[in-house]
């Protein structure tokens, strides 16, 4: 018959065994873990606010201005140049368009379609969109352009993220 302390004897060994062995273990992947997934979870991951023009410089007309961001793809940084048009409505609001056709993403330009003067023109397959970005019926886009966060701050108009409208 197996004497009742000897059990509980080794029972306790078992214990100590496995709660020490699952410390170490713990205490080796959590750090992996964290630095696999860190980037992903880490607040204001993505793109900040950047000065990009003088407020005093926008008009009514569409114009583009390029841009550097820093961009963060899980752990890997890196700078890219971005481009926006940008203008103030009939009410003074500023709108920051993404030249990105939401076709198949060709880079549109502002009134270089003779036909229509007035309306952004995607050369690739003729896509247009008028002004405020909204896509034309019976071209090929079938969205409107993206639309850049926006701030003015010191007279100076920042850009962050485009977003769908
Ligand atoms: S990519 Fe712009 S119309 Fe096709």
């Amino acid at each position: 018959m197996a004497n009742k302390d000897e059990v509980s004897r080794r029972q306790f060994l078992n214990y100590t065994l496995t709660g020490v062995g699952g410390f170490m273990a713990a205490g080796m992947l959590l750090p992996m873990v964290r630095f696999a997934i860190d980037p992903v979870l880490k607040e204001g991951a993505g793109q900040d606010m950047v000065a990009v023009v003088e407020e005093s410089k926008l008009t009514q007309e569409p114009q583009r201005f390029t841009f550097k961001v820093k961009q963060k793809d899980g752990w890997y940084e890196s700078e890219v140049t971005q481009a926006a048009w940008v203008f103030k409505d009939k009410n003074g609001e500023i709108l920051a368009l993404s030249p990105i056709c939401k076709h198949l993403g060709c880079t549109v330009d502002w009134a270089t379609n003779p036909a229509y003067p007035n309306q952004f023109f995607c050369p690739c397959h003729a896509g247009r969109y008028t002004k405020d970005g909204t896509n034309v019926k019976g071209t090929p886009p079938l969205a409107p352009l993206d639309v850049y966060k926006k701030e003015v701050k010191d007279g100076k108009l920042y850009l962050g993220q485009a977003m769908p409208q």
